[in-house]
């Protein structure tokens, strides 16, 4: 089984590696040999064993009968879309990490991998090393899904965590980010959420089997969040994660990105550092989370391979994906329902509690010029109207079970 990798980057690299090392596991698991033939990027490599089956043309692994799967780890849309397209099309699996990618043309690769009866398989798009998308296409298949929670992004949830566990600023933990490699120079993809909206748009079109445009999802980062939030969610015993979530009600799906205040009896509460985990309820099941690594190279080349391992395992048979190019149109913002987080001066403390539904106050010593308060549930649209003339410092939403 020869297979070609599109990119020599971080991933593209790691996949070269674990199919060199694990080679013999793969091949038994296959049924037979899986190798590299070509690795496709425009650099040089001289010295690397790549340098052997590098090439800078696409049309060699196109013009090649031999090459049965292509891995494709380049990033971008573009020619990352036509590269993958026109694989498909020459009945050859594709097997990519790239989330970018799937969010925007998963569904028209899926059915072209249908009509041509091969596999377009995306394992380490969401959750890099968590086997978190073949769970919803082949595991969780008897159920409605209700909700789909996670956190979706490693270098958020090891800001945060740092935030809460030494109490720095959000710049000074941005920096080490930075430093240590987790952040890019420029984080905004991150930071901003956009990357983990990408990610639940990914999940929630496959857990309702409709197209959902990631722009369509109301995404919120993490850069309002202060060290102040973080010393009354310590006093409240809650932590603040980025979540990507999206779930059904009354027949309509909604879905968002926000950071998000959860109580320690949350599965995802303990989730820490660059470690990701994704929250999945069922109808029948109830809840299942898988956990682990979701970013860096070996966790996502593994993810990879494992596409690659099942694309062999299947030649010439479909393995059926519910996405159609149906378009799933999400429900308002304004009519999701939460518990809020705020803060507001201690002198607005009356008209505050006035006008929410307050089911718990919180004064901190170390900040006397302002008070907090939990909310019981309410919509988006409420709180807005009922904040509208509050001076609001901040606030977050808190995870109603
Ligand atoms: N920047 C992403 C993260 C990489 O931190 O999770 C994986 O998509």
């Amino acid at each position: 089984m020869k297979v070609a990798i599109l990119g020599y980057g971080t991933v593209g690299s790691g996949v070269f590696d674990v199919i060199r090392e694990n080679q013999e596991i793969i091949s038994k698991k296959v049924g037979a040999p899986v190798e590299v033939k070509y690795v496709l990027d425009l650099r040089e490599f001289p010295g690397d064993p790549v340098a052997s089956v590098l090439t800078h043309d696409f049309a060699d692994i196109l013009n090649d009968p031999e090459v049965r799967i292509i891995v494709e780890v380049m990033g971008g849309l573009h020619p990352a879309y036509e590269f993958s397209k026109q694989a498909l099309e020459s009945g050859r699996s594709v097997c990519t990490s790239n989330k970018e990618l799937v969010a925007k043309y998963g569904a028209e690769l899926i059915r072209i991998a249908q009509e041509k009866k091969c596999n377009y398989l995306f394992e380490a798009s969401v959750g890099g090393g968590i086997p978190v998308i073949r769970q919803l296409i082949r595991s969780i298949t008897a159920d409605e899904v209700e909700k789909v929670s996670g956190i979706l992004n490693g270098t958020t949830n090891y800001m945060m965590t740092k935030m809460r566990e030494e109490g720095v600023a959000f710049d000074v933990i941005l920096k080490r980010a930075q430093e240590k490699g987790y952040a890019e120079r420029n984080p905004a993809a991150d930071i901003e959420g956009h990357d983990a909206c990408r990610k639940i748009a990914i999940l929630t079109s496959l857990a309702y089997g409709k197209q959902v445009d990631y722009e369509d999802i109301y995404t919120e980062g993490i850069t309002g969040i202060s060290d102040v939030d973080v010393a009354y969610a310590n006093e409240l015993g809650m932590g603040i994660k980025l979540l990507g979530e999206s779930y059904r009600k009354d027949g309509v799906v909604y879905a968002m990105v926000a950071p998000k205040m959860l109580c320690s009896d949350n599965p995802l509460y303990p989730v820490n550092g660059v470690f990701n985990a994704i929250l999945i309820r069922g109808n029948k099941l109830d809840d299942v989370m898988c956990y682990g690594r979701g970013a860096g190279k070996y966790p996502t080349a593994s993810a990879v391979v494992s596409d690659v391992i099942d694309a062999a395992k299947h030649p010439n048979v479909n393995i059926p994906i519910l996405w159609s190019e149906e378009k799933l149109v999400l429900g308002a913002k304004e009519d999701m329902v939460n518990r809020f987080f705020v803060r507001v001066p201690v002198s607005e403390k009356e008209e505050a509690k006035a006008l929410l539904p307050v089911a718990k106050a919180v004064a901190l010593a170390a900040y006397p010029e302002e008070i907090a308060f939990l909310t019981e549930p309410m919509s988006e649209g409420e709180f807005e109207k009922k904040t509208e003339n509050l001076t609001v410092f901040n606030r977050i939403r808190v995870e109603v079970k």
